[in-house]
């Protein structure tokens, strides 16, 4: 049975969680393996939008088992507040539907108030985070005074733990203006949450091989992109987790070989949120009308994002570094109405041609895009579902991105609802 692993391939926002949901209904089982509520999945189903920042989409197929895995960082006062909501609206009848890894790492209130106490200390350096506590979570996580799901259940542990770490956390919390930890409080706190997760919370990576086993689909969810990856993304300006492919390996407990393909999304434009680099950037009306017309305010913290031309350079990175198989292209229709299109090729650094990324933020931030311009197209594309219902123009830009990056489309999203696809080549 095929295993793919779905990772976003530019800064995040692609449109993974509408792939995923469309994904699904031929799946077992989803795998979520890295970041953590930073993320946000907006799915649409008829007139209700609903944003999960942890559940994996999956959660609204009946047959869908979810995983959270071990690597993703966990908030359990969203995943409660996801879980009850869910559960109103009829999607989490049966608790075992979702399994959360006893040994995913608990983001705790004080990781949320260090990350705005840091960025704020940051002044202009800062990174834009989401605050929502992810990179001080991952920073304990491998300095190993982290809090496990699994720690939660016995209080007995949890305190033990909670006694070991406060005279570290207290000092980073008070040099930045913060309070010290509150004992008694966090382990009052952590009962409760145990007390509404504790049916949810086991061994996952026991629970994805066994699913293996069985011969089970499985869809490993990435969350964010390539380029906030912490090794391969445009360091400072990352996230805390490894987003790329590779990811899911450390991140699930599952080894290459269980892989069968790689699914990059990618917008048929670029957006981003948070500082950094951005050689596609565009402050112009083109700029507005990808931003007003593809809707781009972040999911999770409502922010603006920062809207620009597709750029096959960091396609090709994330080509390289993800192992892409094929692609899914989003938003196409975001870019009709449009008279002409820009791909970027290319960047210049200081006179000289380069087609990879800039090793340092310095040359990043002073890239500027070499582009290839083609002619837009009119008219609503939201109805086609197939590629001889596009309009020639819109054809021939789905082909020069294919041959420029050099990895088969095998999905392209043309409008937000869930049935405005066009699909060449199933993943499952
Ligand atoms: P953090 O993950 O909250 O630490 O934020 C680090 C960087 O990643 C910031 O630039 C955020 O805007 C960005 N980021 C985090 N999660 C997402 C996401 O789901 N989509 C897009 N950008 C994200």
């Amino acid at each position: 049975m095929p295993n793919v692993i779905v990772v976003g391939a530019q800064w995040g926002d692609e449109g993974k969680g509408k792939i995923i949901d469309l994904l699904t209904p031929e799946v077992d089982v989803v795998v979520r393996f890295q970041g953590g509520a930073n993320a946000g999945h907006t799915v649409v189903i008829g007139e209700s939008r609903t944003i999960l920042h942890l559940v994996p989409s999956g959660i609204l197929h009946e047959q869908c088992r979810c995983i959270i895995g071990n690597g993703v960082v966990v908030d359990p006062i969203v995943l409660i507040d996801e879980c009850k909501g869910l559960h109103e609206q009829g999607y989490l009848p049966d608790p075992t539907r979702l399994a959360v890894s006893n040994h995913a790492h608990v983001v705790m209130p004080y990781h949320r108030q260090l990350d705005l106490l840091r960025e704020e200390s940051l002044g202009d350096a800062k990174i834009g985070t989401t605050g929502r506590g992810i990179g001080p979570a991952y920073e304990d996580k491998v300095a190993r005074l982290g809090i496990r799901c699994g720690d939660l259940i016995d209080a007995k542990i949890f305190r033990k733990r909670l006694e070991t770490i406060a005279p570290i956390k207290n000092q980073q919390m008070t040099s930045l203006g913060g309070k010290p930890l509150d004992i008694d409080e966090l382990v009052a706190t952590g009962t409760d949450w145990a007390r509404q997760l504790e049916s949810h919370i086991c061994d996952t990576t026991l629970l994805v091989h066994q699913e293996m086993g069985a011969n089970k689909r499985i869809l490993f969810e990435g969350a964010q992109g390539t380029v906030l990856d912490i090794d391969h993304g445009t360091y400072p300006f990352v996230t805390s987790s490894n987003t790329v492919a590779g990811g899911a390996m450390s991140g699930a407990g599952v080894g290459p070989s269980a892989i069968d393909d790689v699914l990059g999304i990618v917008k048929a434009y670029t957006t981003r949120v948070g500082q950094g680099p951005f050689p596609t950037e565009l402050d112009d009306g083109a700029g507005s009308h990808l931003q007003e017309k593809g809707k781009e305010f972040g999911a999770t913290t409502g922010r603006r994002r920062r809207c620009g031309w597709f750029d096959v350079v960091l396609l090709k990175h994330a080509a390289r570094v993800n192992g892409l198989t094929m692609l899914a292209l989003t938003k196409l229709d975001v870019l009709s109405g449009l008279k002409t299109v820009k791909i970027c090729t290319a960047y210049e650094v200081d006179g000289e041609r380069i087609d990879y990324l800039p090793s340092n933020e310095d040359d990043f931030l002073r890239a500027k895009p070499v582009y290839e311009e083609h002619p837009g197209w009119e008219g609503d594309i939201t109805h086609a579902r197939s590629l001889d219902e596009l309009p020639a123009e819109t054809r021939s830009y789905i082909d020069r991105v294919t041959e420029l990056v050099g990895v088969p489309i095998a999905l392209v999203s043309v409008g937000p609802e869930r049935s405005a696809n066009i699909i060449i080549r199933k993943p499952f």
